[in-house]
């Protein structure tokens, strides 16, 4: 684990005590070039004693398995027939056998299973860290949720592979014990009762070579199936909206056709050859009674040693039949390491450089200076961007939709970081501080209100999860949510419902606001926050925020002129570029971009208010 991991990181916001945040015992080796199994082994290595016990326990327990049908034979042979021993003897061995085995197997059972549940939750609290610490362009280009449901399943598959491979490869050592002691009997007979074992090869890898791919292809169409009704039920009110229920119905058809296909040649494969297989031992049972018989007859075997016989052709399939699963697991267990590897060797290049500084009570100084930025290496959106807010300042940045607004303010948290110049708080370089304090002391409300399926009270806490309701009230109060929420059923202990879908758009903003604002932090920014809130409640939203916190830096990313008029100072950005600034009267004045600019955003705008303020203030220019 890179020292930098959530697990030792600066922790501003609260987190509670007690905590739960047990790092991961062990990780995989990091270094890309070596071997899959290689850059596994540390997972594995770190139980290395447990597991090696639960290996040897194996043995014994199939080697007290093997030595059954010898036993046996002896108490036929010696104890019934020739009486040449007491029969209690026998029954006593035979009975000390079963018991070890079965005492050895419970433990190996259980010690391996644990190891594979350990291994399996190491590797997904290292790949669930490692996704909470890749930065926001890794989230614009990868499906975070695709991403996560397929760890799941490359994760099992791995898991499986390494904890119980060894185990089926134990086999093969009670295979050639059991070898042996068929040779020590009769060479021949050994002969005719391995005669089948090629035919149960065969037809274990045939069955295996229809049902693998074809259950990876279930798989594949399962997810397919769940997709096309997740998406359904997250997007109800769209589907629900266009009427378009037939269609998605029609699609979910389609795709439960082809899950059927699936599912039915995939169960054809194992009618047919799942029988044969099971079966082939029992062909070899005749075998050996067959030459058995006669030899017996003959006087060259005893009885004993058919019983033995009978026994051990039945044991030996076992190992063959998971051989060729062995190599199909392994082939599988490769390509999902290989899907792992491709996350957790994705680095992040937002990080703490090493010495980076806590920013501490900062002033709230914010500098964009020289500042050119492109998402993912594309054009700049930015462009030489030079702008300065003092502390406790409150601007208004204005500009046509995709004029780079946004991007400001995801560079001020530092979500992404600059191609060229520098972003500064209080005079130091954002990639200068640690992200944590950078995101503590600079808030985002963003546009698109994101709540979780909580309480009110712990949506609004989300940042201080040991706020006090006194608190959370108090942010509620400054966001204009306190009314609202009084007046729900529960209070502030009311449940949000799934992203906050019974709530209002204008009530799910008010809450974010609350949540940002209860993590006071020195600079706010409100991208087109308010966009859903009436002008009224929207003046008492600025006028409380003024109130109580009359030093914060303030930037208002917004649309409406209401919103606008609240800033001491209006930015224009057009192009990426500051093309003009001044109080909202004197660029009205002087400047006719701004006049068209805000012609063009006010329409887009709702507000009629603002629509016709526009209106007079192009047309009285
Ligand atoms: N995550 C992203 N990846 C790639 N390009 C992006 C990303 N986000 C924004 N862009 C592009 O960057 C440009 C500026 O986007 P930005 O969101 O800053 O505009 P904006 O001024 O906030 O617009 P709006 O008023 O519509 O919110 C746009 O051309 C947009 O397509
Ligand atoms: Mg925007």
């Amino acid at each position: 684990m890179d020292p930098d991991g959530p697990w030792s990181s600066f922790e501003p916001l609260g987190v509670p005590d007690g905590h739960d945040t047990r790092p991961p015992r062990a990780v995989i080796d990091p270094r890309a070039d070596r071997s899959w199994l290689r850059r596994m082994w540390p997972l594995l290595a770190a139980r290395r004693v447990r597991f090696g016990g639960a290996l040897v326990a194996a043995l014994v327990a199939m080697v007290a398995g093997v030595m059954i049908p010898r036993v046996t034979m002896s108490a036929i042979d010696d104890g019934l027939r020739a009486r040449t021993r007491p029969l209690e003897d026998f029954v006593w061995i035979l009975a000390g056998l079963a018991l070890a085995r079965a005492v050895l197997t419970y433990w190996y059972r259980t010690t391996l299973y644990t190891i594979a549940y350990d291994f399996e939750s190491d590797l997904r609290t290292s790949m669930f860290g490692h996704l909470t610490r890749m930065d926001f362009a890794f989230y614009d280009r990868v499906q975070a949720g695709q991403l996560i449901s397929r760890a799941n399943s490359d994760i099992r598959s791995v898991q499986m592979f390494l904890t119980f491979t060894p185990l089926i490869s134990l086999n093969l050592v009670s295979f050639a014990v059991a070898i042996a002691l068929m040779l020590s009997i009769h060479v021949g007979l050994t002969l005719v009762a391995v005669a089948t074992l090629p035919f149960t090869y065969v037809s274990g890898s045939k069955l295996r070579n229809i049902s693998f791919p074809m259950s990876w292809i279930v798989q594949g169409r399962q997810a397919e199936i769940t997709t096309i009704v997740d998406e359904n039920i997250q997007g109800v009110r769209v589907v629900k909206g266009f009427a378009a229920e037939e269609r998605e119905l029609r699609k979910l058809a389609g795709a439960a056709t082809r899950l059927r296909w699936a599912n039915v040649k995939l169960n054809d494969a194992r009618a047919r050859w799942g029988p044969l297989t099971e079966n082939l031992p029992r062909l070899g049972l005749a075998g050996v009674l067959l030459y058995g018989g006669v030899l017996a007859i003959d006087g060259v075997v005893s009885i004993g040693a058919i019983v033995a016989f009978n026994a051990y052709v039945v044991l030996l399939q076992m190992p063959f039949r998971f051989l060729s699963f062995i190599l199909i697991m392994g082939q599988r267990a490769s390509a999902s390491a290989s899907r792992i590897f491709e996350v957790l060797d994705e680095r992040p290049t937002v990080t703490d450089r090493p010495g980076a500084i806590d920013l501490v009570s900062p002033r709230g100084a914010v500098e964009f200076d020289g500042v050119t930025f492109g998402y993912a290496g594309g054009e700049p959106v930015l462009r030489d961007l030079s702008l300065r807010i003092e502390p406790g300042e409150t601007i208004a940045i204005v500009g046509r939709t995709g004029s780079g607004k946004s991007t400001v303010a995801r560079l001020l948290t530092r979500f992404y970081d600059v191609q060229q110049g520098a972003v500064r708080l209080d005079g130091h370089d954002v990639r200068d501080l640690t992200l944590a304090s950078v995101r503590h002391h600079v808030g985002v409300v963003l546009d698109d209100p994101f709540l979780f399926s909580a309480s009110v009270h712990d949506n609004i806490a989300f940042a201080r999860p040991d706020a006090d309701r006194a608190s959370v009230e108090r942010a509620a109060r400054a966001a204009q949510a306190d009314g609202f929420v009084r007046e729900l059923a529960d209070g502030y202990d009311a449940v949000v419902g799934e992203r906050g879908y019974d709530l209002s758009g204008g009530q799910r903003q008010r809450i974010s606001i609350a949540r940002t604002l209860l993590a006071d932090p020195a600079v706010l920014v409100l991208d087109d926050a308010t966009s859903a809130i009436d002008v009224q409640v929207e003046q008492q939203i600025h006028a409380a925020l003024h109130g109580v916190l009359g030093t914060r830096t303030t930037v208002l990313i917004a649309h409406r002129l209401s919103t606008i008029a609240l800033a001491d100072r209006v930015v224009l950005l057009d192009d990426g570029r500051v093309v003009a600034q001044g109080t909202h009267a004197e660029l009205l004045a002087t400047d006719a971009r701004y006049a068209a600019v805000l012609a063009q955003v006010t329409s887009d705008a709702a507000g009629d208010d603002a629509r016709d303020a526009a209106a007079e203030a192009v047309a009285g220019e």
